[in-house]
């Protein structure tokens, strides 16, 4: 049986393609994870031919460690604890340590390259997109010789509007409102449900798939087209408000300047290159609340995956979407522990 590296693999994107792969019963697959004991580790370590391999995407010989012996690899490193200038590095070793490695067939899980979308325009820089834009063209410029490579760009996440900054507020009566800087641009949103069948496609279809960039969407919807659709569905009414940055900032930023990779604690590695969280989010809600997105080939993704959710409306009803949150990142879920766990120890110290 093949195996497949997935680095990534107790993570929002990596679950299903871990799930995917398994239950294929052709790949089996390896997961580097930081802590093989974590819920998430042991959920996935259950699945028939799923291992996990404890290191760190940040450290080259877990790298290596990681790539030795495997066919296939699908890689999606965290830019929100790599920060900008790690994720560059690291998502350029990844790739050179598994072409030493021997390994046939590589995907990148990338994200639109905002800042060379936008020609080069700064207001539209944010570290989180555009260390994987540049990652992806330094892949696909080494070529197909040797190692087959195939890039998965991914929008925002549909399942976003459970975590994170597109969950809606509920009002006292009852309606629910989405009150962000989003202008009337069409975002590109992707259902996690989907990523992994597209990523066995390309694993599948290595003469169709190597140097190809598939960019994925399940709907390219504005915040007002959210809001339709949820009333639509759920009968309950549903608004988009539009705040200016300024006045939106405030209320979502971590704690005042923070940096882009907060979630990584305070000795992560910092310096003039790291933008702040505000920077950061700046620059990503203009790109994607403008519309500046780039438009995705639907008719391909209908080729590649015919049973797809193509609509935000399937996508409400197939997974019950009601507009309360719920845990998708795992990153954000460590830190609602973390930050529990300290209350509670605090809560035990004698005063
Ligand atoms: N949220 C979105 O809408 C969206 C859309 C497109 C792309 N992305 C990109 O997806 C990436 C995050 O992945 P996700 O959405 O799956 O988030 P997530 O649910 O928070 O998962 C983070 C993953 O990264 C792993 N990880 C973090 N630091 C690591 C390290 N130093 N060494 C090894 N593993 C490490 C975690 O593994 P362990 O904890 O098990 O070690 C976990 O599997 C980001 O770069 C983000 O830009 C996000």
């Amino acid at each position: 049986m093949r195996a497949v590296l997935v680095i990534g693999g107790t993570g929002a994107q990596g679950l299903p393609v871990v799930k995917s792969l398994s239950s294929s019963k052709y790949f089996a697959v390896r997961v580097l994870t930081r802590d093989a004991k974590s819920a998430r580790a042991q959920e996935i370590a259950r699945l028939p031919n799923v291992t996990l391999v404890e290191g760190r995407q940040d450290n080259q010989e877990d790298l290596h460690r990681a790539f030795q012996g495997v066919y296939g690899a699908w890689v999606n490193t965290d830019g929100f604890t790599l920060g900008e200038k790690n994720e560059l590095f690291y998502g350029c070793r990844a790739y050179e340590i598994a072409r030493h490695q021997g390994v046939k067939h590589y995907v990148y899980a990338c994200a639109d390259f905002a800042l060379k979308h936008a020609n080069w325009d700064e207001k539209y820089h944010w570290g989180h997109n555009d260390a994987k834009g540049r990652v992806a063209e330094y892949i696909l410029a080494q070529g197909q010789e040797g190692m087959k490579s195939s890039i998965l760009t991914t929008g925002p996440y549909m399942n976003m509007l459970w975590d994170g900054m597109f969950v809606p507020t509920q009002q006292p009566d009852g309606s629910f409102v989405w009150a962000n800087p989003a202008k009337s641009g069409k975002i590109p949103l992707i259902a996690l449900e989907d990523i992994g069948p597209y990523s066995l496609w390309l694993f599948d279809n290595p003469q169709k798939s190597a140097g190809m960039n598939l960019k994925v969407t399940t709907d390219e919807v504005s915040f007002a087209d959210i809001a339709t659709v949820f009333t639509e569905v759920t009968g309950k009414k549903g608004m988009h408000k539009y705040l200016p940055l300024d006045e939106y900032l405030p209320s979502v930023e971590p704690f005042p300047n923070a940096p882009a990779n907060f979630a990584a604690g305070p000795n992560a590695v910092r310096d003039e290159s790291t933008m702040t969280w505000r920077e950061n989010f700046s620059a990503w809600w203009r790109y994607w609340g403008e519309g500046r997105a780039e438009r995705r080939d639907m008719a391909l993704l209908d080729r590649i995956h015919p049973g797809r959710i193509k609509t935000l409306g399937d996508w409400m009803r197939k997974v019950h979407y009601d507009g309360q949150p719920k845990n998708v990142l795992k990153g954000v879920e460590d830190l609602k522990r973390a930050a529990a766990l300290m209350q509670k120890q605090e809560a035990s110290v004698p005063v």
